[in-house]
């Protein structure tokens, strides 16, 4: 049986960057399903389609296909219709869009049997909102990666600006409020900790050291 790391938290937690080092720490496959929702997103903004509109958004998945692979080189990419998206995902306006799309259940049925068929036949830390509670349910080890919305507006500030993004602190933390209100209080697969999932908070913790706790947690109990 393939071993499968679960880990999801609100935005900016540090998900993605602490996932990716301890993946490469122990060996374990680093999947971003938020770049799915991403890729649907971009696709939603490109055709001008209402990203809270099911009959729109419906049709829209009816014309598009969406693929993830992973390369030795780039690491993982995503596909919107055979065209590498993977460097247009980031910016502040999909991120809202996958946010308000990835409320929809019809999205969510979409991307799931794509997400599970990955995790079949390789050994994966997962990271995104409802790994631990709906897409790997029997994922040996969840972890919930949550930082206070400050520090977590902080850090992605920092990222985005590092980009070349002209923005602010305080529209990153107004971003990420809004995202955070949606993603938990959306009915379909809201964001929460899974039962039996370890809380992680890294507000007080720098990445080497939100690393070795994520880590330390997996190794206990994968070992
Ligand atoms: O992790 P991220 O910020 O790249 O995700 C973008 C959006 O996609 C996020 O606001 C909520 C949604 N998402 C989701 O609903 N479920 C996931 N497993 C991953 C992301």
């Amino acid at each position: 049986m393939c071993i499968a790391v679960a880990i999801d938290g609100p935005a900016g937690a540090g998900k993605s960057s602490v996932a990716k080092a301890v993946g490469k720490q122990l060996g374990l496959l680093y999947v971003d399903t938020g770049a799915l929702y991403r890729t649907v997103g971009l696709a939603a903004l490109r055709k001008g389609v209402d990203p809270s509109s099911k009959a729109e958004v419906e049709a829209l998945l009816k014309e598009i296909s969406v693929e993830m692979d992973f390369s030795e080189t780039s690491g993982q990419v995503v596909l919107l219709n055979g065209e590498d998206v993977t460097g247009l995902i980031r910016t502040p306006e999909v991120s809202m869009t996958a946010s308000d799309i990835s409320a929809l259940p019809i999205v969510r049925e979409y991307l799931l049997g794509l997400q599970r068929n990955i995790a079949k036949t390789k050994n994966v830390i997962m990271d995104g909102r409802d790994i631990g509670t709906v897409v790997l349910p029997d994922a040996q080890v969840k972890i919930f990666l949550t930082a206070s919305p400050e520090s977590r507006a902080e850090r992605r500030y920092k990222e985005l600006v590092e980009k070349g993004e002209k923005t602010t602190v305080k529209d990153v933390l107004r971003d990420v409020i809004k995202r955070d209100y949606n993603d938990t209080n959306r009915k379909a697969a809201p964001l929460r900790p899974a039962e039996d999932s370890v809380l992680v908070d890294t507000t007080n913790l720098d990445f080497d050291g939100s690393v070795e706790a994520v880590a330390k947690i997996i190794r206990e109990r994968i070992s």
